[in-house]
């Protein structure tokens, strides 16, 4: 595999599983060192060692934080950590991967199965907002700068209705709306974000949805390539994007789904 990404740097939040996890291989085969940020109990982390040790075969540098992204503290201690290791340095690529919200419904018989406020902030927190304080508190650290990338990964979800999904679509429109507002106010120094719209992708979030089983169904169905989007398609555009060459392509929604969200 081509070192593309020798010696630059790279920080995945929500690097433990799925799309984050996948795009980290995949910039670690070309030989992008790593910062991640995961939320991850006894089991989570026993899985992930072996994920940890393939990274490092390929001779790149891999730190990892379990915490949560969404705690302003930890988040502090955590960019400190990375000022230390590469200060002076800005990273190449930061990808927002963050799954963590709230599945229930807005309204519902039983007004004990509705969605709280706090869950709704809670998943706004972490699947969207977020997104602006590590970029602000990674740029004040001199982290974040010309030649910069950052994307967030967004679905067809933050644009139509699905069951169940009403936090994390808002979290999604949210999100779009902050790489374009990104890219309008930190453009001119250099920095290029985006949005990438997976297609749906069978990882343990698809899962934990209500319903993915007519998700899945739906996107076999209708998706024009004949197949599901995986996660190694979007770590290839995660890797794709993050080149010199990709850097006149900003602040929209670039799809990952093989024409996906084309077909009705
Ligand atoms: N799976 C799909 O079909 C699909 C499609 C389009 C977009 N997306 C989006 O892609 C992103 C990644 O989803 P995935 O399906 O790969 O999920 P996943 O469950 O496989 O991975 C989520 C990651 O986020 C981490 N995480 C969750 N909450 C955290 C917190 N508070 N602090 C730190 N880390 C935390 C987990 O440890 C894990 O590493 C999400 O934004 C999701 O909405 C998913």
């Amino acid at each position: 595999m081509n070192k593309w990404f020798q010696d630059e740097w790279s920080l995945i939040l929500g690097s433990s599983s799925g799309m984050g996890l996948a795009s980290a291989k995949a910039l670690a085969e070309r030989g992008m060192n790593l910062f991640g940020v995961h939320f991850d109990r006894r089991a989570g982390l026993k899985a992930l060692e072996p994920e940890l040790e393939w990274m490092r075969a390929q001779g790149v540098q891999v730190e990892y934080f379990n915490m949560n992204a969404a705690d302003a503290d930890k988040r502090a201690e955590a960019v400190a950590a990375i000022k230390e290791k590469i200060g002076g340095t800005v990273l190449r690529t930061t990808l927002h991967s963050l799954a963590f919200g709230t599945l229930r419904r807005f309204f519902d018989d039983a007004p004990e199965n509705e969605i709280e406020q706090k869950q709704v902030e809670m998943t706004l927190d972490v699947m969207a907002n977020s997104l602006i304080y590590w970029v602000q508190d990674l740029r004040r650290a001199g982290l974040i700068g010309a030649g910069s990338r950052i994307f967030a990964l967004t679905s067809a979800g933050g644009h139509t209705a699905w069951p169940n999904y009403g936090a994390v679509s808002a979290a999604k429109a949210a999100i779009e709306s902050y790489i374009r507002q990104i890219t309008f106010e930190l453009g001119k120094d250099g920095v290029v974000a985006n949005a990438i719209q997976a297609g749906v992708v069978e990882t343990p979030a698809l899962l934990k949805i209500p319903g993915h089983e007519t998700l899945i169904y739906e996107a076999k169905r209708r998706n024009p390539s004949g197949r599901m989007t995986t996660v190694e398609d979007v770590a290839k555009v995660v890797s794709l994007l993050s080149l010199p060459e990709a850097d006149w392509i900003r602040g929209g929604t670039v799809f990952c789904d093989g024409g996906e969200d084309i077909v009705g």
